[in-house]
């Protein structure tokens, strides 16, 4: 049994992608406001060049935050100034942020973490009173709505990693808001072509394995990380990844029905959380799926993390945590988000996902819990 963390090609999406030749992207990403890249931390990368910071500019960026969306700011010479999260809940500390601000501070941005909106109208407020331009790191939820308008166009930019959520070679978008950023200082011609295919026979791969049951073959000049969940992995410390959307990418883009991945992954949600044993050493990050939410995981709080994370992956279940701390966020200074990135576990809910496979993962962490308990 192979439950993978992302969604593999299946040959059925792969043959009406061969069969046909349309290109309509969805709406929300066939907009003018939306360029679409690589990865999101090129679409970042790029949204700070629109929004033309003076050199040390200040930016406000969580401290529970992961290499790929830090590096972006680094690379530009913009200095991030981290605040603080409610460990419990991910929500911003309002005063916190607050004493964090310096005649420097630019730019404000917020991480609607793993499908779930942060406070946008709230950061809104606050980078108007403070004339800060807002960014949405909306990585992880590009197929999310807060009465019906996307997470990631309400800021001054917004961007995607599409690639989380759907199974194409590569993905990410830049969402220029109304605001702030100036389009003509994007400059998409050094943008190079990603070489794809053997990302997409790796896609392909993982649906087999996950489906026949029997390991695929891994392929060489990937990354491990590349075969071993097809998240991939440009170096995230080297800062890498300047490339455009892959050709592949948007052929599977415009086949696959957004809405269906939403609803299916909002019922696994729902079903996984029906069937999880909850306790004090298991509980959910959040209590509620608003409605609009797609969530990319099921997030748990558990001091256990590593050990279950570890048992679920002997037993086939792809669980991880989130994120490994870049060494730039001081661990002792920012407890809540040293706790966090101890304690979030994310369980797959994907939308390939049937209801055997998402009452395999709860069963596999009740006995998980039992033997280690
Ligand atoms: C919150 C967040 N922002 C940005 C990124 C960067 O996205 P990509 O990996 O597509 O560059 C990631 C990737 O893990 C992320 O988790």
């Amino acid at each position: 049994m192979l439950i993978s963390r992302n969604p593999g090609l299946s040959p059925s999406l792969l043959l009406r992608v061969l069969a046909s030749r349309r290109s309509r992207l969805p709406d929300h990403l066939a907009s003018r406001q939306v360029i679409l890249l690589g990865y999101g931390r090129t679409a970042l990368y790029l949204g700070l060049k629109a929004l033309r910071l003076p050199k040390e500019s200040n930016a406000l960026l969580p401290s529970y935050i992961t290499s790929s969306a830090l590096s972006p700011f680094l690379r530009l010479g913009i200095v991030p100034q981290f605040y603080d999260l409610d460990p419990r809940t991910l929500a911003i500390d309002w005063p916190a942020l607050e004493h964090r601000l310096s005649a420097s501070t630019r730019v404000l941005m917020i991480v609607h973490y793993f499908g779930f909106p942060a406070e946008v109208e709230k950061a809104r407020r606050f980078c108007k009173e403070h004339g800060l331009a807002l960014i949405e790191d909306a990585a992880h939820s590009f197929l999310s709505t807060i009465d019906g308008r996307y997470l990631g166009t309400f800021g001054d930019i917004g961007i995607y990693s599409m690639r989380k959520m759907v199974p194409i070679p590569n993905g990410g978008a830049l969402v220029l808001g109304q605001g702030k950023g100036d389009r003509s200082l994007i400059d998409l011609d050094r943008l190079s072509a990603e070489p794809d295919r053997r990302r997409l026979i790796a896609l392909l791969g993982r649906y087999v394995e996950s489906h026949a049951g029997f390991p695929f073959p891994r392929l060489p000049g990937l990354s491990p990380a590349v075969n071993h969940s097809v998240v991939t992995k440009p170096d995230s410390r080297k800062q890498l990844a300047d490339y455009g959307f892959s050709p592949w990418s948007m052929r599977i883009l415009c086949r696959i029905d957004l809405a269906d991945v939403a609803r299916q992954r909002r019922e696994n949600y729902q079903f996984l959380t029906e069937l999880l044993p909850f306790s004090r050493a298991v509980s959910l990050l959040w209590s509620r799926l608003p409605a609009g939410v797609c969530p990319q995981a099921l997030p748990l709080l558990t001091a256990k993390r590593d050990v279950m994370a570890k048992a679920l992956r002997d037993r086939g279940v792809e669980a991880h945590g989130w994120p490994s701390m870049p060494p730039e966020v001081d661990q002792h200074e920012f407890r809540g988000a040293a706790e966090l990135a101890d304690k979030v576990l994310l369980l797959p809910i994907h939308q390939e996902l049937g209801r055997g496979a998402v009452t395999y993962i709860a069963q596999t962490v009740s006995a998980v819990l039992e033997y280690s308990a």
